[in-house]
């Protein structure tokens, strides 16, 4: 397994491009099947978990071609079931649900896995389907679902701790060849399922209120192929802009869509950052004190629970305590465990990490135990003084496009130790 081995210190400085999104990616690749024509998705980013979603559609039937950030993908002939091991490993699978369904009327797949940041339940996702008209059964590891018919429904899919963005991206996408009307009550407003709506639509569905808390999808007959470029990465230009202030450099992000990152833009300022916006691109600018801020989690447009681990990696440089409350993962605080490693003092109490910032850091071997918990991490490490070690970077290389080459491009010395 590759490790980062970083030299900390030194203040990241230039420009920096901005990849597709990829958590906009992985649905909209999903909702491919749902058409036997040929789809085409631009502005890719090349990232493990782009090509473990190949692998699972290809599992399914799909034809799948990637090449210089384009996916081709045609969905001529396809069956209900994918490879039981490569579903299950990775929790973005749960999102061909909906299509197969939807195209075929039956469909399994194995319970999804992933990141190991709570127990990550799919009951929003089954209620959901359910609700459309879907029969469901979980066995051995297994979901069978069988809809002789989809009748389009109103459903209110919030849940403990809010909507689900995948579980919307699922139901959206059976929804649009369901006979009928479908209102999605509680609907997640994720600027991915903008992204997913725009591709659905450009497909031929009828969706409207994206981005809102209630979705219309009025059911057709059949979907076509069409083109689409996916959104730029808002927690990727997110993770630069924190590491930006971080090391107290400037960073000027091309192709980051401000409006998609308020609340983290937000609170960066709040930390002492100066942002900039021009046309096309965003210029984050440390360098002064770093003042604590105090943040809780939420679904869009609140504070995005994949930028908590970044966000506190940055809390233990500020001069003071800040509250950081975690809203959506339960156990998503692996991170608070490898940064005290690196001598930050944090204190888990419940759903909130106690940060008593402005202690220094100072380099040492740390383990990433999940993608954004390594970012974190990556981010700790070039603060700190002396060598960080990262280990098990894969978790990074799911999410962050050659994250080592462009952080080497912004100054920082990072380099990936093959193997171990
Ligand atoms: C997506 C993102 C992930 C992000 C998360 C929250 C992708 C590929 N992943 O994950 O990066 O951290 O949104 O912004 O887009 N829940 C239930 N029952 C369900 C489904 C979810 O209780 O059936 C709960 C979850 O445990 C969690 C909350 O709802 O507490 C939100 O999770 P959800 O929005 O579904 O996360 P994902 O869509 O899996």
């Amino acid at each position: 397994m590759d490790s980062f081995l970083i030299e900390g210190g030194i203040a990241l400085r230039g420009e920096v491009n901005i990849s597709g999104s990829k958590n906009a990616v992985l649905p909209i690749m999903a909702a491919a099947l749902l058409t036997a024509e040929t789809c085409v998705i631009r502005r890719v980013p090349d990232l493990s978990d782009v090509r473990f979603m190949g692998r699972i559609l290809e599992s399914v039937g799909a034809e799948v071609k990637f090449e210089d950030g384009t996916l081709t993908l045609r969905a001529a002939n396809i069956r209900g079931f994918g490879d039981y091991d490569l579903i299950r490993k990775m929790r973005g699978s749960i999102c061909i649900l909906g299509p197969l369904l939807a195209r075929l009327r039956e469909a399994t797949v194995s319970l999804p896995g992933g990141c190991v940041i709570g127990t990550r339940p799919i009951d929003l996702h089954l209620k959901a389907l359910q609700a459309l008209g879907a029969e469901i059964r979980v066995a051995g590891g297994y979901v069978y679902t069988t809809a002789p018919r989809l009748d389009g429904a109103l459903v209110f899919l919030g849940g403990r701790a809010g909507p689900t963005v995948l579980g919307t991206a699922n139901l959206l996408m059976a929804a649009t060849l369901a006979e009928g009307v479908t209102v999605i009550e509680s609907a997640a407003c994720e600027p991915e399922i903008i992204d997913l709506a725009d591709f659905l639509n450009a497909m031929g569905a009828k969706i409207h209120g994206a981005g809102s808390p209630t979705l219309t999808i009025t059911g057709v007959k059949e979907l076509h192929g069409a083109e689409h470029d996916l959104i730029p990465d808002r927690i990727e230009a997110g993770t630069f802009a924190v590491a930006a202030v971080a090391t107290g450099g400037e960073v000027t992000l091309r192709g980051a869509r401000p409006d998609h990152m308020g609340a983290v833009l937000d609170k960066l300022q709040e930390a002492g950052a100066r942002i900039q916006r021009s046309a096309g691109a965003l210029t984050i600018k440390g360098g002064g004190l770093v003042r604590p801020v105090d943040l809780t989690t939420m679904p869009y447009s609140g504070f995005p629970t994949d930028m908590q681990a970044q966000l506190m990696a940055l809390m233990c440089q500020a001069q003071g305590t800040s509250i950081i409350t975690e809203r959506i993962f339960e156990s998503r605080f692996m991170h608070a465990s490898e940064l005290m490693r690196l001598g930050a003092e944090i204190a888990i109490e419940g759903p909130s990490a106690i940060v008593k910032g402005g202690r220094p850091l100072s380099g040492a071997p740390v383990m990433a135990s999940d993608l954004r918990a390594s970012a974190a991490l990556v981010i700790a490490g070039m603060a700190a003084g002396g060598t960080t070690q990262v280990h098990r970077v894969y978790h990074l290389d799911r999410g962050y496009e050659r994250m080592e080459e462009k952080l080497g491009r912004l100054g920082a010395r990072i380099s990936r130790i093959p193997g171990e």
